[in-house]
């Protein structure tokens, strides 16, 4: 199923379809796909981090948890992360794009504070994807051709959470885990420590 830029401007259909191919799904929730140490330089983090491309305000990376599982409620106040975006260039984003085999992506660093969690929600990408679109890279792409990655920097330390699907993940630091586009995925942080993790969206 090729995408669709009508369902990815509908986070209702969006959210349907992501059920559908989960529901198609025969595979695990993720995949470890290989461990290594990488040294990172330490980012400049904040909180209300943006996308400089499609449509505000619907590319502040932290809306799309915040329609998905609860209704219509507000997003609760601790459902945040520190976020930092890659730029092109930052040779952490060449390095994973090259071993990744990705023509196009996107970086975050995100950082888990202490108390903060993240909702349940498959992310659509929209403004990356609709950058994808201007390079040409999305004239035959299926949906299942966006490739997740969540890149841990630590080991998990007591009291952090991060599911998959129905599967918990319980990481080391430097492995990579690649999981489909449609899983749903949250996490929470309870714990003493500050967990950081590389997220990766890429074509
Ligand atoms: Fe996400």
């Amino acid at each position: 199923m090729k995408v669709d830029f009508d369902i990815l401007s509908d986070k209702k259909r969006f959210q349907d379809l992501c059920e559908e191919l989960n529901r198609q799904h025969t595979g695990p929730d993720y995949e470890i796909l290989w461990n290594k140490k990488i040294d990172f330089p330490a980012y400049d983090l904040a909180s209300d981090v943006y996308f400089e491309y499609g449509d505000k305000p619907n590319d502040y990376p932290g809306d799309e948890t915040s329609s998905f599982f609860l209704g219509d409620r507000d997003k609760p106040k601790n459902a945040v992360l520190d976020r930092y975006i890659l730029k092109e260039g930052d040779p952490i984003k060449a390095r994973f794009e090259q071993e990744l085999g990705l023509k196009a992506s996107r970086m975050m660093m995100n950082v888990q504070k202490q108390g903060t969690y993240i909702p349940p929600h498959s992310d659509r990408g929209k403004s990356f994807l609709l950058e994808c679109r201007d390079k040409g890279l999305t004239d035959d792409l299926e949906w299942l051709q966006i490739k997740r990655y969540i890149y841990f920097l630590q080991d998990r330390q007591v009291g952090q959470f991060f599911q998959v699907g129905d599967s918990q993940l319980d990481c080391k630091a430097g492995d990579l885990c690649q999981f489909p586009m449609f899983k749903v995925h949250t996490t929470a942080n309870a714990g003493p420590q500050v967990r950081h993790v590389l997220a990766i969206t890429g074509v």
